[in-house]
């Protein structure tokens, strides 16, 4: 079944039937408001944080799926209908809705009206414009009645969804001309509110829900769109909406736009009364004003579109293949965009309540945002370093409103801490902008230090996090000298410390870590990398003892990893309490899994350079990778998968076999062997595996597949589930950057680098080349390829605006220039 296409050009994905497989996402917001806009118009708003300031209400996992979101009625002559086909469901005439960057544009039409739904969140604003267009395309005079509804959240998300006994009676509304202010909770703590409007005049308005909709009705035979007329209500506690009334009068051929916004406002230091019970308004009326003109809505809609063609000016290319390119130019940065913001908070999936900011996750977010918006990543490093302890351990997750780490999810995942090595070097290599190392974040436990003046200043700088980093998994190794691994590593599932036999529990956080013996491979081959990177930095800032420090401190982890890690075929996952090897041979179930092998060898273990009795188990492990792991629509996380559970394992043997981290196609740790293959120099490898997970190559078996071909899903059913490639979990998940860093970097072989842009393809054989438009360092290269004989990787020959440089270790390194250049290279390979 086809349900869209892509629109390249304008970088949008059209939905082109409303019943799509799942409801299809996006998000609109780009700096603290954002809201989630299904196809069909679901989905729901918030400021900076979706379980703090959550403005509009949503019922997760109602029927159907995405039920509640940003609804216009319309009552044609007494025929009602939704443009966006939800939730009336009245058979429309066409439907399409056109997903873009950070907008999503939704035309229904119906017995010659046409409706159309444009949504959006203006660069730099707390407010979201929903731009209406009616047109009548009929042979007679139209009086259509539109009706657009919201409902309010009270702010906290969960108290929200869970203590009646209080929000039944707290809502509170005011209504001003074409404006509904919601100031529950206002007359308290709060200094904040939400304000519904129309730029026009509106013909009535509800604000109790019960009255718009009716107290024995569903949303789809809502009473007033169906009377057609509002009745004026007030709310005073239940539940507050924001719904207006529009009567509208067309001749043939007529159209009439305007717009309803949906605003946070913060009072700031305005008085928040006027006199009793009637708020000062002067901000939602500034809020308002700006919008008072179709051509001002028209006007800030256009600088949504300019502000991504800035950020997407960044990187762009032109691939010989369809798939790459798409993603690469315009999808794969936009999602990176989103898990920058979301991290893991928000989405079809992710409720926005029970989890914030993951440490590990942001961290990883940060690898494929940080060359669209620096300064922000450089804010995002320090936010994140705040919440480590000064032990070395870190909050699992914080929250974006407070900053602070929530205790709720716990700590002692033995992975964190090294991340914040990986995101921060890239932000240096990215910008050169060493500053950072000195500035002080300090601790979640120990904030502030006294200066010599005697004043509170932060304490310890970033590069102090990240001496506490590696030396924390120095400091805690087992028996096998392996990092421990805590509650679990990336893997959240491999919880070889909570022997939890308790249905009432949290994997995540059950069992005691404290003198456990269990260990992870990964965590040493993320260590590698890890120190590699620490060392390189050293060198770069001309301090070699630190450097053969770090160097030193990998060679005690190489040999611990090619002892006790190496199976014989692959390198093992870890070892358990009892300390018997998970991932090897020797196990029934879970012989093999992926992560150790991507990390392995993306830290240098087996490598093709390494002492003769490790030397090429490097390519070892990635063949057992293709013969036990690999299948077209992606690499399993494990085989076997586990049949039965095992309280020494944990969550991985809590899921049925083929799905989540039980021999799901995990796509975010697929990435890092596309960059293992790219590693070896092996990119006809690294293109199909790269395809294998490429969600805009799954639309030719959309119907199995399921979920959005526009971006990642995290998990697709493994050929142990009976739904093998079924895709789950889409948008936010790490994917989202490594896969741009597995592309980017590893295929396209672009890095940035402390001394200059490094250029180093691994691309497929039949690749002729390929062109890249990179700016970095507020310089601009355009990179042309090429490759004559058809090879994978090494560079011959380096052009630079005509003169002939000299490759370094069959690379390219592209010197540094200054901002505002524009250079052409061209680079051969053979
Ligand atoms: C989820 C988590 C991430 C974890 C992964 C594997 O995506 O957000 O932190 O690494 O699952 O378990
Ligand atoms: C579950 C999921 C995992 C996720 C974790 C977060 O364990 O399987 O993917 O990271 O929950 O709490």
């Amino acid at each position: 079944m086809n349900y869209g296409h892509f629109d390249d050009a304008h970088r949008e994905y059209v939905i082109s039937r409303p019943d799509t497989p799942l409801p299809w996402l996006n998000y609109i917001g780009q700096d603290d408001f954002f809201g989630l806009c299904t196809n069909t118009a679901g989905g729901y708003s918030f400021w900076k944080d979706s379980r703090l300031r959550r403005l509009t209400r949503y019922r997760y996992n109602n029927i159907p799926y995405d039920l509640g979101g940003r609804y216009i009625y319309v009552n044609d002559g007494g025929s009602v209908w939704n443009p966006g086909w939800m939730p009336v469901k009245a058979k429309l005439d066409s439907y399409e809705c056109r997903h873009g960057m950070g907008y999503s544009r939704i035309v229904g039409s119906k017995d010659g009206l046409e409706v159309e739904m444009l949504f959006f969140v203006p660069p730099g604003r707390n407010e979201e414009v929903w731009k209406i267009t009616v047109r009548n395309k009929s042979g007679a005079v139209k009086k259509p009645k539109l009706f657009a509804y919201q409902e309010f959240c009270f702010y906290e998300a969960l108290n929200d969804m869970t203590n009646y006994q209080r929000t039944w009676s707290i809502g509170e509304v005011e209504v001003e001309g074409n404006a509904i202010y919601h100031k529950t909770e206002y007359r308290e703590r709060r200094n904040h509110y939400a304000l519904f409007a129309c730029t026009r005049p509106v013909a009535g308005f509800d604000t109790d829900r019960d009255a718009f909709v009716g107290l024995h009705n569903g949303l789809h035979e809502a009473t007033a769109p169906f009377a057609g007329k509002c009745s004026g209500s007030m709310a005073f506690g239940w539940n507050p909406v924001g719904a207006l009334e529009v009567d509208l009068e067309l001749a043939p051929g007529a159209e009439e736009s305007f717009a309803f916004v949906l605003a946070y406002v913060e009072q700031g230091e305005a008085p928040k009364f006027d006199k009793p019970f009637v708020m000062n308004k002067e901000v939602g009326h500034a809020t308002l004003a700006r919008y008072s003109k179709t051509s001002d809505i028209d006007a800030t809609f256009a600088k949504l579109g300019a502000f991504w063609d800035g950020l997407l000016a960044n990187f762009q290319a032109e691939l010989p293949d369809e798939h790459a390119n798409r993603m690469l130019n315009a999808w794969n940065q936009y999602q990176c965009m989103a898990t920058f913001n979301l991290s893991r908070s928000t989405s079809m999936y992710e409720t926005g309540i029970g989890r914030g900011m993951g440490f590990r996750d942001s961290n990883q977010d940060l690898l494929g945002f940080m060359h669209m918006i620096p300064s922000r990543a450089r804010e995002r490093i320090l936010d994140i370093a705040s919440t480590q302890l000064s032990d070395g351990t870190c909050y699992h997750q914080y929250q974006p409103l407070t900053k602070k780490g929530n205790a709720e999810i716990g700590g002692d995942f033995y992975d964190d801490h090294l991340w914040l090595v990986l995101s921060t070097c890239a932000y240096i290599k990215e910008t050169g902008d060493l500053s950072i190392l000195d500035e002080g974040c300090g601790y979640a436990d120990k904030k502030y230090k006294l200066g010599a003046d005697g004043k509170k200043i932060k304490a310890e700088s970033l590069l102090h996090h990240l001496e506490t980093s590696i030396a924390y998994t120095m400091k805690k190794r087992g028996p096998n000298k392996l990092p421990l691994i805590g509650h679990a590593d990336w893997n959240d599932c491999l919880n070889l410390n909570c022997f939890s036999t308790e249905p009432n529990e949290s994997f995540q956080c059950a069992g005691d870590v404290k003198d456990s013996k269990a260990e992870s491979v990964m965590i040493a081959g993320l260590f590698l990398y890890a120190s590699r990177e620490m060392a390189a930095l050293y060198d770069f800032m001309k301090r070699p003892d630190d450097s053969k420090r770090m160097m030193k401190s990998r060679a005690e982890m190489m040999d611990a990893v090619e002892h006790a890690g190496w199976d014989g075929e692959w390198y093992r996952r870890a070892y358990d309490a009892a300390g018997r090897p998970i991932g090897s041979k020797e196990n029934e179930e879970g012989k093999i899994f992926i992560e150790s092998q991507g990390w392995c060898v993306l830290g240098g273990a087996g490598a093709d350079d390494a002492p003769e009795a490790t030397r090429g188990r490097a390519r070892k492990a990635m063949a057992s990778v293709d013969k036990y792991l690999y299948t077209p629509k992606g690499v399993v996380l494990q085989q076997p998968s586990y049949s039965t559970y095992h309280p020494e394992l944990g969550e991985v043997t809590s899921y049925p076999p083929g799905v989540k981290e039980n021999g799901g196609i995990f796509s975010h740790n697929n990435t890092w062997i596309h960059l293992g293959w790219c590693l070896l120099g092996e990119g006809d490898k690294a293109l199909e595996y790269y395809l294998s997970i490429c969600p805009s190559a799954k639309q030719d078996e959309i119907d199995i597949y399921r979920s959005e071909p526009y971006v990642y899903a995290q998990m697709t059913a493994g050929k142990d589930a009976p739904c093998f490639g079924e895709a789950k979990n889409s948008w936010l998940t790490g994917t989202a950057a490594w896969t741009l860093v597995a592309l980017t970097q590893g295929i396209l072989g672009v890095k940035p680098g402390y001394e200059g842009l490094v250029v180093d393809p691994c691309i497929a054989k039949k690749w002729k080349g390929f062109k890249a438009t990179r700016k970095f360092r507020g310089a601009e290269y355009h990179i042309e390829v090429k490759n004559p004989k058809g090879v994978c990787k090494g560079v011959v020959s380096v052009k630079v605006d005509g003169a002939v440089i000299e490759s370094v270790n069959k690379a390219a390194l592209l010197p540094i220039f200054p901002q505002g250049t524009k250079h052409e290279v061209e680079i051969v390979l053979g």
